[in-house]
């Protein structure tokens, strides 16, 4: 039993004397996992066909005498020089078909099958080699599938796609039918005048945009679970592939998430409100495994090297973010990477042994973290549970994502992000649901900005209220279905009922807020909209309804019609949580987060992370935890 702490060990980086240091300090940091072979695929096969695993059978040799387990990753995400030269046709191309060239990484399209029989290749040989060599953990397949080449626009991209559409719809009535090529004579009359979305001189089909997003996403999916086959046929040990579940929505993790063993997620710190944005990243990952524990795979200990202007972390910010992922589910704190490079790309980001080497902050921190964690082993397994959800969709956000639409200023991401923030700032832990999943189990839920709401969706939520739910929806909601086609007869076609509400037309506003009777402000958004047996809560200074609370069989609905400011949404959040019965775990000051994991045999644990500069204190129903400023307290809270 012990909580897994490590991060990405790239030794084909350095000479040979630095791995025995490595193994050192590594254990004098508490690692007892790294992830290797990431990026080793030229080392691994340095011409096509001719393989070089002596150098890395003595990482791995190493790392079993050391005690320190490995997670084994597939190298497909980086294929070598080789490769390019040999077959450029399987080189990316980009949205306005340019061929990229190599001298990067992830240069290759998701659609090749040259590709794909390559890196099953190189693939097969680490599954065969290395089933059974006792170092052996967990399988990395691939390494953070899309970030760079999720869309490829190729050729083969645009055949396989064709065969993808032919599977969804069966024939070209459905295509055009689901497509609505009836505009702007846009009828297909064979498969072979279906491509991938290059540019057109003018606005795109949205249903064609839509499906290739879909189409690129399963193809990503597809790749996974070539691999998986071949790992499989060696090996029984658990696979995962690192999601990106802050920051990148081009995979439909929902689908993806289904496939893996384990689910396991990077996450970095971006935005205004990093630590609002790590707790989101942790939640999903956690949502996305149905509350099992879920791997950190890879965070930073200071700096990253993508961002413009790469802020280093403050004494001890460090150690919350690693916490507070922990708090939230995650049973393995990972960093990328192990030694900060010296060359090539990513020599600006931080690593667990820094340029500076080990008199520093931050190796000082490493081990301090490692300790901690040592000491917390008795949670490893424990779960978080929450009882409230929001929900999340890629279809709604790629459909959003196309140009026209009533306000280019509503971003579905900003709208999610508000919202999440509210919960957080109310201290409500949250999940993440897909519009389609099992909701029974949550009091409260929270649908931000969901356009793009499918028939199913639609029925799955209106019974979720019917059977007693709560529901916070924002505008723009239940507009489209899962073909982006408008539900008639006024807005929010698919949940009007549930909401109790009619919208003639919307106003999306201009450069102007919009004055609340209750003294707040809407923003970027109002309609028309008329209770058809809503009860009114709060107005536009004419009269309009703004937010208006519906009974619809056992459950409540609550619609807002503009995006008010974060005061006001959190009085209307406190009043949702209200209906629903929903509480935090504990009170705490705001910047004060506390999160409970507990066992199914009633032990259980506060986790409280202070982002403040002020001491605080945590009072839950039966004791008074006293957080330092900047410090995590883990509270016992069984006897
Ligand atoms: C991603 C990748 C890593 C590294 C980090 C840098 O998460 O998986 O290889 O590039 O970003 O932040």
């Amino acid at each position: 039993m012990a909580i897994v702490y490590g991060g990405d060990y790239n030794p084909e980086q350095w000479p040979r004397e630095t791995w025995a240091e490595d193994m050192r300090l590594m254990r004098e940091a508490g690692v007892n996992r790294v992830s290797v072979g990431i990026f080793s695929w030229a080392q691994l096969e340095p011409e096509e066909g001719r393989y070089e695993f002596a150098w890395f059978d003595e990482v791995l040799d190493l790392l079993a005498a050391n005690g320190i387990e490995a997670c084994l990753a597939t190298p497909t995400a980086s294929p070598p020089p080789w490769f390019a030269a040999t077959y450029p046709e399987a080189g990316m191309v980009d949205d306005e078909g340019r061929q990229l060239t190599h001298g990067s990484r992830q240069g290759f399209d998701p659609s090749s099958d040259v590709y794909l029989v390559k890196a099953l290749a190189i693939t097969e040989q680490l599954a065969r080699r290395y089933a059974d060599h006792p170092a052996l953990a967990l399988w990395h397949v691939h390494n953070e599938y899309g970030c760079h080449n999720a869309r490829s626009y190729s050729g083969a991209a645009t055949a396989k796609f064709r065969v993808w559409l032919r599977e969804r719809y069966g024939d070209l009535d459905g295509l055009n039918d689901a497509w609505g090529t009836a505009f702007w004579s846009q009828a297909y009359s064979s498969w072979d005048q279906v491509y991938a979305p290059l540019p057109t001189p003018t606005i795109p089909n949205p249903g064609q945009v839509l499906d290739w997003k879909r189409y690129s996403s399963n193809r990503l999916v597809r790749n996974y679970l070539a691999e998986a086959e071949v790992i499989r046929k060696y090996s029984d040990k658990p696979l995962t592939t690192n999601f990106m579940t802050g920051s990148h929505a081009d995979i439909d993790l929902w689908e993806f998430s289904e496939v893996v063993d384990v689910v396991s997620t990077d996450h970095y710190l971006v935005g205004e409100d990093p630590h609002v944005n790590l707790a989101f990243a942790a939640d999903y990952a956690r949502s996305l495994g149905a509350g099992k524990p879920w791997i950190l795979m890879e965070h930073s200990t200071s700096a990253v090297n993508w961002q413009g202007r790469n802020r280093a972390k403050a004494p001890r910010e460090m150690l919350r973010n690693s916490l507070a992922h922990f708090a939230r589910g995650a049973d393995a704190v990972m960093f990328f990477q192990w030694r900060a490079s010296k060359q090539g790309a990513e020599k600006w980001h931080s690593g667990m042994v820094p340029h500076a080497g080990t008199d520093s902050k931050i190796w000082r921190e490493v081990c301090e973290l490692g300790a901690r964690l040592g000491d917390l082993a008795e949670l490893e397994g424990s779960r978080v549970s929450a009882d409230t959800a929001i929900l999340w969709d890629f279809p709604n956000r790629w459909a959003q994502e196309h140009e026209a639409r009533p306000t280019t200023d509503l971003d579905p991401q900003a709208v999610f992000n508000d919202y999440y923030a509210a919960l957080w700032r109310a201290g409500i832990t949250t999940d993440v649901a897909e519009p389609e999943g099992d909701l029974t189990g949550y009091k409260l839920v929270v649908v931000p900005a969901l356009y793009l709401l499918s028939h199913k969706g639609a029925a799955n939520l209106r019974r979720y209220v019917e059977g007693g739910g709560t529901v916070l929806v924002t505008p723009y909601s239940g507009i489209a279905d899962e073909t982006d086609t408008v539900y008639l007869g006024g807005y929010p076609g698919a949940i009007r009922d549930v909401l109790g509400v009619r919208t003639e037309e919307f106003y999306p506003l201009v450069d102007a807020t919009v004055a609340l009777a209750s003294g707040g402000t809407g923003t970027l958004w109002s309609e028309a909209a008329e209770s058809t047996g809503a009860e009114v809560r709060d107005t536009y200074a004419d009269g309009t309804p703004a937010w208006l609370v519906n009974r619809f069989g056992e459950g409540t609905a609550h619609y807002l019609t503009t995006f008010p400011d974060a005061a006001t949404l959190d009085r209307i959040v406190a009043a949702a949580a209200g209906d629903a019965g929903v509480a935090p775990v504990a009170e705490a000051p705001t910047g004060v987060e506390v999160v409970r994991r507990a066992h199914e045999d009633g032990r259980s644990w506060l986790i409280c992370v202070n982002h403040t500069e002020a001491d605080a204190k945590v009072k839950s129903a039966d004791a008074v935890v006293e957080v330092p400023a900047g410090e995590v307290v883990v509270h016992r809270e069984h006897a």
